[in-house]
C-alpha cells in the first residue's frame, strides 16, 4: 500500500503480532461479544495498524472506534482508512490539512463470477475488462477501486454509493483507475465541492489486488 500512496499518508501493514494485539476499551467496545475469532483478528489488526499509522503522523496513542455505520471514527484532525482480507490488513491515515479523505482496499486476486459481477460492473465497464489481457482478473481490480473509492467518498458525503454509481477507466500500464461518480450522487451530495472525479492506484502482486486513493485538498 506505501508506494500506491503519497508520503503525506502514513501507512502501517500489519506484522504477525497485530492480528492478537490488543484493543483499547472504545475499540473493544464495538466488537460484537459474538463476533467469531476471525473478525477479533481482522478487527485487531485494523485497530493496531491505525495505531502505528497515527503514531507515524507524530500523534499520541488514541482509540479508534467504529460508528454504528461501521465507518472507522478517527481522532479530531485525522481521516484515514483500514482494510483487510485474509491474511493482510493495512491502514492508512493523514492530517487533514493535508488531505480531504483516503482509502484503500485489498483483495484476493480471484475471478468473481458472471452475478457478483454484473453487480459490480457497468456493461462498458465489462467490455473494458474483455479488452485487456487476460492473465489479470480485472473485475476483481475494478471491484476493488470501487470499495476504495466507496471510502474515500463516505467520510466525505454521509451517504451511500452504489457500484453503479462509479464509472471506472483503468490504465493498466500506468497502474491508474479513474472514478468518475454519477452526477445524481453529486448533486445530492449537500455538501461543498462533492467530489466527482477521483483518482487512484492498483498494484497486484503476492495473490492480491491492492487499491487505493486519495481526495486532494483542491
Ligand atoms: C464498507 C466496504 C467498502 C468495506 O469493504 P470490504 O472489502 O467489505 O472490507 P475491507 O476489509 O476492505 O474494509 C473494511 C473496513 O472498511 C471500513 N469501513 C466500513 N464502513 C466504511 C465506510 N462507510 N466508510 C469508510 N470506511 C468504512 C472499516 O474500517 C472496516 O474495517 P473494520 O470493520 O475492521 O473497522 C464494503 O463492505 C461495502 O459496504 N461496500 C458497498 C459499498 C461500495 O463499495 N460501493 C461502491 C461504490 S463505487
Amino acid at each position: 500500500m506505501r508506494d500506491l500512496l503519497p508520503s503525506t499518508v502514513a501507512v502501517a501493514v500489519a506484522g504477525p503480532e497485530d492480528w492478537t494485539g490488543d484493543l483499547l476499551p472504545a475499540e473493544q467496545a464495538c466488537l460484537s461479544e459474538r463476533a467469531v475469532q476471525t473478525r477479533r483478528r481482522d478487527f485487531a489488526a485494523g485497530r493496531n495498524c491505525a495505531r502505528r499509522a497515527l503514531r507515524d503522523l507524530g500523534l499520541p496513542t488514541a482509540a479508534v472506534p467504529a460508528a454504528a455505520d461501521r465507518a472507522p471514527v478517527w481522532p479530531t484532525g485525522v481521516v484515514g482508512s483500514i482494510t483487510h482480507t485474509a491474511g493482510y490488513c493495512a491502514a492508512a491515515a493523514a492530517h487533514t490539512t493535508d488531505i480531504r479523505s483516503v482509502g484503500m482496499d485489498a483483495e484476493q486476486h480471484r475471478k468473481i463470477n458472471p452475478g457478483v459481477r454484473r453487480l459490480v460492473l457497468l456493461p462498458e465497464e465489462e467490455a473494458a475488462c474483455a479488452r485487456l489481457p487476460s492473465d489479470i482478473s480485472w473485475p476483481v481490480v475494478l471491484f476493488s477501486a470501487k470499495e476504495t473509492i466507496y471510502k474515500v467518498w463516505y467520510p466525505v458525503v454521509r451517504s451511500w454509493l452504489d457500484f453503479h454509481d462509479a464509472r471506472l477507466d483503468i490504465d493498466p500500464d500506468a497502474g491508474t483507475f479513474t472514478a468518475r461518480i454519477a452526477p445524481a450522487r453529486v448533486d445530492a451530495a449537500g455538501v461543498d465541492d462533492p467530489p466527482a472525479s477521483i483518482t487512484g492506484r492498483f498494484v497486484i502482486a503476492d495473490g492480491l489486488v491492492r487499491t487505493a486513493a486519495v481526495l486532494p485538498l483542491h
